[in-house]
């Protein structure tokens, strides 16, 4: 019994430090059975060793290399999508891309899904835990509540092309940073090109606002057409709604969302 409320207190600890995925079956370096315990190395406790103090990069110093380092990805990224013909050209190129560091702690890269010749493309933020795991997006619950959403207006994933503005999961979900959302943006952008639909529905604030480019909350710009300006100057249609895992969390707000759908599909027809 003891035990049992030690493994108990053990895990809600781990998720309390944002420890939400397991990796693999056996731990490492906790939890060993006796066995392994005696085999493991004898840990032998050193003195610490003070280094000479080094003179620390300066926090300006961190800052502009951080920028710059940024910067040379942004630009990396954008010279991808340029060479980047097809869908599948662009998905091979974002799999070998190394500038974005949410590559390191995500399991799989989750590129767009659905038809390649859709007329309308559906973007949300960023995959979650069970796209990650799958490598597929919006598959988890808000992918759900999505597919029953979109199929009640007739549509099926055949019909619509959905992707995201990060092709990579940020650790336990956190908000992606400015510059995550800066790598990433041209490789979303390419795949709308590539994809080229009469309209774009945007699911959530945080995509709304990397796509448009502005700071308006969803709550001002969901439920009216507004336009998104591709490279070559051309518009597409934009509609923006509320992100499904927020329905989720706010069942109030579904009927509002309900309607974004049913003008999408009155001006689809
Ligand atoms: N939320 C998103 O924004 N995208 C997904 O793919 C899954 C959940």
């Amino acid at each position: 019994m003891e035990e049992k409320l030690n493994i108990k207190a053990a895990l809600e600890y781990y998720v309390m430090a944002g420890v939400d995925e397991i990796l693999a079956d056996e731990p490492f370096g906790v939890g060993l059975s006796e066995k392994k315990a005696a085999m493991a190395e004898p840990v032998i406790r050193k003195a610490p060793v003070i280094l000479p103090s080094a003179p620390a990069p300066s926090e300006r110093q961190a800052t502009t290399e951080l920028a710059q380092a940024t910067l040379s990805a942004c630009q990396n990224a954008h010279e991808i999508c340029a060479a980047a013909q097809t869908l599948d050209e662009l998905r091979a190129a974002v799999e070998k891309f190394d500038g974005c560091a949410l590559k390191l702690t995500a399991s799989h890269m989750v590129f767009g899904d659905g038809n390649p010749h859709a007329r309308v493309v559906l973007v949300g933020e960023a995959p979650g835990a069970d796209e990650d795991r799958i490598g597929r997006p919006f598959v988890g619950r808000s992918g759900h509540l999505l597919d029953k959403m979109m199929s009640a207006i007739g549509m099926d994933r055949s019909a619509y092309y959905i992707t995201n503005v990060l092709p990579w999961r940020p650790p336990g979900n956190r908000t992606p940073t400015s510059a995550e959302i800066a790598v990433c943006l041209p490789f979303l952008k390419r795949q709308i090109e590539l994809v080229d639909p009469e309209y774009i529905l945007i699911l959530g604030g945080s995509a709304a606002n990397a796509l448009l480019d502005n700071q308006e909350p969803i709550s001002r710009l969901r439920g009216r057409w507004l336009e998104y300006e591709k490279s070559d100057g051309g518009k597409i249609q934009v509609l923006a709604s509320f992100h499904p895992a927020y329905l989720l969390r706010n069942a109030a707000q579904k009927s509002r969302a309900w309607s974004d759908l049913l003008r999408l599909k009155k001006t689809m027809q």
